[in-house]
């Protein structure tokens, strides 16, 4: 791999031990993709964030790079914590664990990230153009990237993130060379989607289909503009089951658009396997992995984090209704998005439904194991799938689209 000069004497330790460890793990990153060199980026979305993620060894990391005196050279944002920063106590989440969450920031604040605390920065913060080369890890947040803008992301992990961060540089690799871009697979949906939890099952169902390599080039047969929260929801959880990267709509996404013919979509031009999915074979999917939870401790929505649009649909659902068969309902999203919202007036609507927003955090990565939660319904096919996982199994996560939640569970 070609290094610059700059890069060597990076590498020889010249300026900074924690900045010639990040170039270090780009070159080996590169090296062992077949990467030619560095490319030059200027923004960067890191992940790791929560203590319940993380635990002790990444805090002491954080913190010993912290006081060496490094900083990012780009601008980067954060993904959320383990808390809300602002009613945490109110809220009930575990002391022990909000002091070494408060460090963890701390740690990354002073090495010039901005804490914005959410898995949404393209929403508003740190939203990169079409072609744009970046740095992201959180893999809804990739997958959004690289899909619905046409930006170009890997798939970076908590660390090598970090490291690009630091360097501002990320190898020439994987999906930011056009050929990699290109489709192997074609989805044909061959029924109308018309609630949300459908757009998170198809992504689960397709992930557990393909191998993380394959990008899915998708064709709905019925439904001919989906709206942008739906395309969220679908990758989030391809990303999830699948570990993929990167997908594209016919017609919808922005370098399916650019094709003269479907051809030019596929790797080789043409798709190595063509899958038809029909609404049975979702139903049957739901039913096999997705277990009835009636009257759950937690309604919670907003995995990704819930947009401006989701919060006021959800405002307009339950407007003069009170919920009646859940302990608790918790909107996540970002610190901005809330006050945006409280702005507008919906935070005031919500609380009088029995609804509150959080923000700074989210349903998978805070500790709900340790604050009485062992069952929760969400709209997120991604939630559904991570929320067992990190709790150790502790916790049993259901799907449900939210006209249902609202028809079954508030009067
Ligand atoms: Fe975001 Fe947490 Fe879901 S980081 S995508 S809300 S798991």
């Amino acid at each position: 791999m070609y290094l610059t000069k700059e890069e060597e004497s990076i590498l020889d330790g010249e300026k900074g031990v924690w900045r010639a460890k990040a170039l270090k793990l780009l070159v080996k990153l590169g090296e062992l993709n077949n990467a030619d060199r560095l490319i030059g980026i200027k923004r960067a979305h890191l992940s790791g964030v929560s203590y319940k993620t993380v635990g002790d060894p990444i805090l002491e990391m954080l913190e010993d790079m912290a006081q060496s005196g490094i900083k990012v050279s780009v601008f980067t944002t954060l993904n959320p914590s383990g808390i809300d920063l602002e009613s945490w106590e109110k809220l009930g989440f575990p002391k022990p664990f909000v002091e070494k969450q408060i460090r963890i920031i701390k740690a990354f604040e002073a090495m010039g990230v901005r804490p914005t605390l959410t898995c949404t920065p393209y929403l508003f913060e740190n939203r990169p153009s079409f072609g744009e080369r970046i740095a992201f890890a959180e893999s809804s947040a990739v997958i959004y990237a690289n899909s619905i803008i046409g930006a170009r992301t890997n798939r970076h992990g908590n660390l090598d993130a970090l490291a690009a961060a630091i360097v501002g540089k990320v190898p020439n690799m994987g999906l930011l060379i056009d050929e990699n871009r290109k489709a192997d697979v074609k989805i044909t949906v061959k029924f109308s989607l018309k609630k949300d939890e459908q757009f998170g099952l198809l992504g689960l169902y397709i992930g557990d289909l393909l191998r993380s390599s394959e990008i899915p080039f998708f064709k709905f047969e019925f439904n001919e503009n989906i709206d942008e929260v739906y395309l969220r929801a679908l990758g989030a959880a391809l990303a999830s089951s699948g570990g993929i990267p990167l997908f594209h709509v016919a017609g919808i996404t922005p370098e399916a658009k650019m094709l003269q013919s479907e051809k030019e979509m596929y790797k080789g031009g043409e798709p190595r396997d063509i899958i038809d999915v029909t609404e049975e074979d979702i139903e049957n999917f739901k039913e096999r992995v997705i277990e009835e939870l009636p009257e759950p401790d937690l309604i919670a929505i907003g995995c990704p984090h819930a947009s401006l649009e989701e919060i006021e649909r959800i405002a307009r659902l339950v407007s003069g209704k009170r919920i009646k068969k859940a302990k608790r309902f918790w909107i996540f999203t970002s610190r901005y998005i809330k006050n945006e919202a409280d702005r507008r007036g919906l935070l005031q609507t919500l609380e009088n439904s029995g609804i509150q927003v959080l923000a700074d955090t989210c349903m998978v990565v805070s500790p709900l194991e340790d604050m009485g939660v062992t069952t929760i319904i969400t709209n997120s096919g991604k939630a559904t799938f991570y929320i067992p996982k990190l709790s150790k199994n502790n916790i049993k996560a259901s799907i449900y689209s939210l006209e249902d939640i609202v028809n079954l569970f508030f009067e």
